[in-house]
């Protein structure tokens, strides 16, 4: 048995940089995960071929396993991309009604892009393999395929929130996406709650079968891996408050730098006590909503500094760029806290990393980010009360070595046992399982 996996992205792309070809990786904890199965268990990765240069790299063998991707033009990446997965899927899933776009939203180029990866599976498919299809991008894959015959097995795994009824239904397209996704053998969620929102949706002839199967992080290389001290002028003997995320308005930015105002205007002693070290990815800057997003937590970022820092201090450190993972895993161990406060986010995996990396550190996290369902130990918070956020900060701020050592050994317990490798064995296990054995392990 080999996979057939299927993603919009790849786990790296060829690109130009300077006149030079360079390959460029993804880093996620989702492609991570990914490669790993690939390298185990061999079989062909499909995905979009997003860098400049992937149209002379479109099938690629890399040891175990060989990429194909599927190129897109301008249009097609813009409707598919931009438009129907970006300003209709995603903000529907995160319960952002009024950022929903729902008509003439990119539908029919989403299609036809779907029908273009389904075509590509049935193009690589032997009569053995198992096809796992990844995200809310691909939602119409699972039909597509049953249509033209196909019969082998399918695997989904759903990587974002899977809202209520009441929200789903307020889509125009959802009763094909549900159609779609149910004539897979197997659905995976991240946690119970979506799973349950999921199955409210199913009409009882449906034979789909719904887990909870929570992505893992790689538990040993943020274990291991020794980070460099971070030494700066800035820091100095100070806390170090940390956060790493996409610019995405479903992290909570804009609500997190008000805490931290908040913060100094509940509790004036902390002036000069702490940085908070900002680290924002970028991420689809094509999209306008993530344009307008930037423009506006950059302009609190500056007023916030302007009103409380000095030229000794700034309370704000904030970096608009990718670092690389020795600087990310420096960042996780220097760190006092970590402030992980999405409104709403499918699993969280910095979380994790953050849990697994650090031997001193608190982690305080929105109680609407999938991970809290896992991370008992966590100082769970409600990211739309911005004195609530201030107050958890603060009291972290004193709290006793005892009571840190004992959350994090129960979190790195969890983070640990159910690592990527534990995802995996999971998945296989379903991947194997008897067709007619549908009981729920
Ligand atoms: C989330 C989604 C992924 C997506 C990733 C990065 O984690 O669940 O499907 O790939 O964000 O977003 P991008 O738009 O860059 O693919």
């Amino acid at each position: 048995m080999k996979y057939i996996v299927v993603s919009s992205r790849c786990p790296f792309s060829h690109d130009k940089a300077a006149g030079k070809e360079i390959i460029k990786e993804n880093v996620g904890g989702v492609a991570t995960a990914l490669r790993r199965a690939m390298e185990k268990y061999g079989g062909t990765w499909i995905c979009w071929g997003d860098g400049k240069l992937d149209g002379k790299y479109l099938d690629e063998d890399v040891g175990k396993y060989r990429i194909r991707r599927v190129m897109l033009s301008v249009p097609e990446k813009h409707g598919y991309y931009d438009l129907y997965s970006n300003r209709t899927l995603w903000p529907l899933f995160h319960y952002f009604r009024e950022r929903v776009k729902y008509t003439d939203n990119g539908y029919e180029i989403y299609r036809r892009v779907n029908e273009k990866f389904t075509n590509m599976i049935v193009q690589s498919l032997s009569p053995e393999d198992v096809i796992w299809i990844h995200d809310y991008q691909l939602s119409l894959v699972p039909k597509m395929l049953r249509d033209r015959g196909i019969t082998n097995r399918i695997i989904f795994t759903w990587h974002i929130p899977w809202v209520s009824k009441e929200m789903f239904e307020t889509l125009p397209e959802s009763r094909d996406i549900i159609d779609s996704l149910s004539r897979s053998d197997f659905i995976t969620f991240h946690t119970e709650t979506y799973r349950k929102n999921f199955t409210d949706l199913l009409d009882e002839n449906s034979r789909a079968k719904s887990l909870v199967i929570p992505l893992g992080i790689d538990y040993r290389y943020f274990s291991k891996t020794r980070g460099t001290d971070i030494k700066s002028y800035a820091l100095m003997d100070r806390k170090l408050i940390f956060s790493i995320d996409r610019l995405d308005y479903t992290k909570g930015l804009v609500n997190r730098v008000l805490s931290i105002e908040e913060l100094l205007r509940r509790h004036p002693d902390l002036v000069g006590k702490f940085v908070y070290v900002m680290i924002v990815t970028p991420s689809r800057t094509t999209v306008s909503d993530y344009v307008a997003m930037k423009r506006e937590l950059e302009m609190h970022i500056g007023r916030i500094n302007g009103e409380f820092g000095s030229i000794s201090w700034m309370p704000i450190l904030y970096m608009y760029r990718k670092i690389s993972d020795k600087m990310l895993v420096s960042y996780y161990k220097n760190a006092d806290i970590a402030l992980i406060t999405p409104l709403i986010d499918g699993l969280n995996l910095v979380s994790k990393e953050f849990v697994a990396s650090s031997d001193k550190g608190i982690l305080i996290l929105s109680r609407f980010a999938g991970a809290s369902n896992c991370l008992d130990g966590a100082v769970v918070v409600n990211p739309n009360s911005l004195g609530e956020v201030a107050e958890a900060i603060y009291s972290a701020m004193n709290m006793g070595e005892d009571e840190i050592r004992e959350r994090l050994r129960k979190m790195k317990e969890e983070v640990s046992r159910r690592d990527t490798d534990w995802w995996i064995r999971r998945i296989n296990a379903i991947a194997k399982r008897k067709i007619n054995d549908r009981t729920v392990t």
